[in-house]
């Protein structure tokens, strides 16, 4: 009997309970047996019976079991400790233990129910994770930036059988990475449900082999998996539609689905006019494939794509759609002030967002595969990516998230490079250039429509190592004594090369001198790593020099972890164009500056330096117009000719009042910029990012939250403790203000601003309605901004 279910697929992020701590759930029991094993002395015999089978009794009496909603890192609600002992060096981890963690959640399904297929799709856990369901053991995943799913058909309980119940156990006693990583289950959970006969998991894979303007071929290759006892006859029948919903091609194929396996069906389509995909017109298409058997329908299955053509060049860089395109990119971990690695989908759209106002057209994802939705908004809004996997690792274990992610995002128009590793100490090995070796014939296999690379800092010209991949990453090429980069390409002119990491310049925001008792780096850049360099030089050399193809700042925000230059307070990093919370930098205006092509003015540093009147001042100016124009309290200081690539300084012996740089073209002004001695801290305010949001229990608005003086002013140095009080359809869900040493918490009500900001994040709850967001501190004006959430069909 044929289902005739068509697929479905439900967000499985509400309703779970999770209990921080170890409890003893046994991986296999003796038929039999009736009663429990206790190990922690707080259980009751038969305790892990409830936990894993049964719905009933969970023991809340002694066990704390908190409601939780996904995704969720339990770590980033525990204090900084400092000799937490994670990771490779002091302070990899951001100071923040790890542990284990439970998760259990029920759920009931009609008799109906069962017939069809029963999947869990859990996207990302930080830690190794267990699964059970109605205590059967499902599997243990590591590996915590890659999905994966189990089939529950057999084991879930169908109408009077009773209340299922998932168990996954999160073990985040070990880091896998050098920087925060978080804990628990961080990414999206989805149920989903389909007949026997069905587009496999990630089953389908679209190309499009030949692009021109008039004309694109597009391939599909369609994999349906037939869950039925006995073979049939299935045909596939596949319409592409364009972005605004019209119909451009349909065509049917037709197959024998052997049972219990896998067939593939092969279509191509000429699509007449293509809406190429480019970062500044970034056009999908939608394929849907509906899976038919018997004159029934039984799935239907949809991918997103873009048509695109993709080119590297030894000597010119690279080509999207035959044109060349200078990749500005930026490295990114994925926390993020207030969560963790725990980002609504909406946050992480933000931080998408931000750099591409910065002018970024390029996200390295480092160093591992990214959320789905990454790449989802990256695809739409126009973000081309450099795809990582996580480790130089050819074990099943490692293979097996490689291909997953080939397999998940082979589909993305936004992926342009395969990045199979990043810094791993066999580069330049012999058994190093065996096992890359086996990654890149094993993604060539799966996808070869993109080249591989790897992010390499060493050992590029040994043993054949990156002669395993199609592109050589550098990862700082450029030092401030070398250019390795532009050194190799003078010895080996036929490679293709990347600036796979430059820069890693530190800076602290707001701060122009280092400060080694509280961790803090100057905005001037005094204190560069000895691997690194400014943001002027790396990008400079790759203007001077197209064969390096491009560059991914390291990095586009701050993150949690690897502290450097200074360890303990200091417990992120400050490598960052913007902070943890997205606030700009100076550096970030460096990059717009010549990223962007809007005339633009910015200065620093800020003007408030009381007590030092009269002394110099070094004041720099980024911009993008011919020249600018220093204006002290209405007296010219002088007019320069602007660098292109790098910046303007000025020395200005310091006065209070309006210090302006106003950019200039053809004698006109067309952009300024201007700092003003602010006074003393009087009042509150609030900027949120938008006011209206989704009722969905998950959309997140960031509140950008000033001191101001009377007038209105940002006051630069201030650090007034912040109360937020968020009321109606939404709730406060964390706090930041970028200060690299903050050891405050990230789920608290109270937030010291930092050199003048902090941000609340606020989430709305799934009834629609106003979010009233108050802020109050002792001796200012409070403030207060109302915002709106709505449910998706109102
Ligand atoms: C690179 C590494 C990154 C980060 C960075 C700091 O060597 O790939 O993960 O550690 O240095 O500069």
């Amino acid at each position: 009997m044929r289902t005739g279910t068509v697929r479905s697929k439900v967000k499985f992020d509400g309703d779970w309970s999770f209990y921080r701590g170890g409890l003893h759930i046994p991986y296999a029991v003796k038929g039999g047996m009736t009663g429990g094993i206790t190990d922690t002395g707080a259980l009751r015999e038969g305790e892990w019976l409830d936990i894993a089978f049964n719905d009933k009794g969970m023991s809340e009496q002694q066990l704390e079991w908190t409601a939780v909603s996904l995704p969720h890192d339990w770590c980033v609600e525990q204090e900084y400790v400092q000799d937490e002992g994670l990771g490779s060096r002091d302070g990899s981890h951001g100071y923040l233990p790890g542990g284990t963690g439970f998760y259990r959640r029920t759920f009931t399904l009609p008799a109906e129910a069962y017939g069809s297929k029963w999947k869990i799709r859990f996207d990302g856990v930080s830690g190794t994770s267990t699964v059970w369901v109605n205590g059967h053991l499902l599997g243990s995943h590591h590996g915590g930036y890659i999905g994966y799913s189990y089939d529950l058909t057999d084991v879930l309980r169908y109408g009077g059988e009773g209340t299922n119940v998932i168990v996954v156990k999160v073990d985040a006693t070990e880091c896998e990475g050098w920087w925060y990583e978080g804990c628990g289950i961080y990414r999206h959970v989805w149920l989903e449900n389909t007949d026997r006969l069905h587009v496999a998991e990630y089953g389908t894979y679209i190309t499009t082999p030949e692009v021109a303007k008039d004309q694109a071929v597009v391939h599909l290759r369609t994999r349906i998996r037939n869950d039925y006892p006995e073979g049939m006859q299935v045909s596939l029948r596949t319409v592409i539609y364009d972005a605004a919903g019209m119909q451009v091609c349909a065509g049917s194929a037709e197959a024998y689905a052997d049972w219990y396996a896998d067939t593939e069906l092969e279509q191509s389509f000429h699509v007449e006019q293509p809406m190429l995909w480019c970062p500044d017109s970034p056009s999908l298409y939608r394929a849907e494939s509906t899976v038919i058997a018997g004159g029934q329908e039984l799935d239907r299955y949809e991918t997103i794509f873009g048509i695109r053509s993709i080119r590297f060049d030894p000597e010119e860089g690279f080509f999207l759609n035959g044109e060349p395109l200078l990749i500005k990119g930026t490295c990114n971990h994925q926390d993020f002030a207030g969560v963790g690695v725990a980002l609504p989908d909406s946050l992480i759209e933000y931080k998408l967002r931000l750099l591409q106002e910065m002018g970024s057209n390029a996200y390295r994802s480092a160093h591992h595969p990214p959320t789905p939705e990454l790449l989802d908004i990256c695809d739409r809004i126009g973000m081309l990516v450099m795809d990582e996997n996580r480790k130089l690792d050819s074990s099943p274990n490692g293979l097996s998230q490689l291909e997953r992610m080939l397999y998940r995002d082979r589909n993305h128009p936004c992926v342009i490079i395969w990045n199979l590793e990043n810094e791993e100490v066999l580069e330049g090995t012999v058994t190093g250039a065996r096992i890359l070796k086996t990654l890149a014939q094993t993604t060539r296999r799966i996808d070869p429509t993109r080249p591989t690379s790897a992010a390499m800092n060493h050992g590029w010209n040994e043993n054949g190592y990156n002669d395993a991949v199609e592109i050589t990453g550098y990862n700082y090429g450029h030092r401030a004594d070398q250019s390795i980069d532009i050194r190799d390409h003078g010895l080996y002119p036929g490679r293709l090369m990347i600036g796979s990491e430059c820069a890693s310049y530190t800076a602290t925001r707001g701060i122009y001198e280092d400060d080694p008792v509280k961790g803090y780096c100057s905005e001037y850049g005094t204190n560069i790593p000895s691997w690194g360099c400014t943001p002027q030089q790396a990008w400079s050399d790759l203007v001077k020099h197209r064969f390096l193809t491009g560059v991914f700042m390291w990095t586009g925000f701050d993150y949690r972890g690897e502290p450097t230059p200074y360890l303990w307070p200091c417990i992120n990093s400050h490598f960052g164009l913007m902070d943890t919370c997205g606030f700009p930098k100076d550096s970030y205006y460096y990059m717009q500056s010549v990223w962007k092509e809007e005339p633009m003015v910015h200065l620093l540093p800020h003007w408030n330096w009381p007590g030092s009147e009269g002394r110099p001042v070094e004041v720099r100016v980024f911009a993008n117009t011919d020249t600018v124009e220093l204006i002290l309290n209405g007296r010219s200081l002088g007019e320069q000719q602007v660098d292109m690539n790098g910046y303007l300084s000025w020395e200005v012996a310091y006065e209070p009042g309006e210090l302006q740089a106003a950019g200039k073209r053809g004698g006109q002004m067309i952009a300024e910029k201007t700092v003003v001695t602010a006074g003393q801290p009087y009042q509150i305010g609030l900027f949120p990012d938008r006011l209206d949001a989704r009722a969905d229990g998950s959309d997140t608005i960031p509140v950008r939250v000033a001191i101001l003086d009377k007038q209105g002013y940002v006051v630069p140095a201030a650090d007034n403790e912040i109360r937020f009080e968020v009321t109606g359809a939404g709730a406060l869900l964390g706090t930041g203000n970028g200060n690299p040493s903050s050891h405050e918490p990230d789920k608290s009500v109270l937030r010291r601003a930092f050199n003048g900001w902090c941000l609340a994040l606020v989430q709305t709850s799934a009834a629609a309605g106003a979010i009233q967001v108050r802020a109050v501190s002792m001796g200012l004006k409070s403030a207060e901004v109302m915002l709106q959430s709505a449910s998706e069909s109102e």
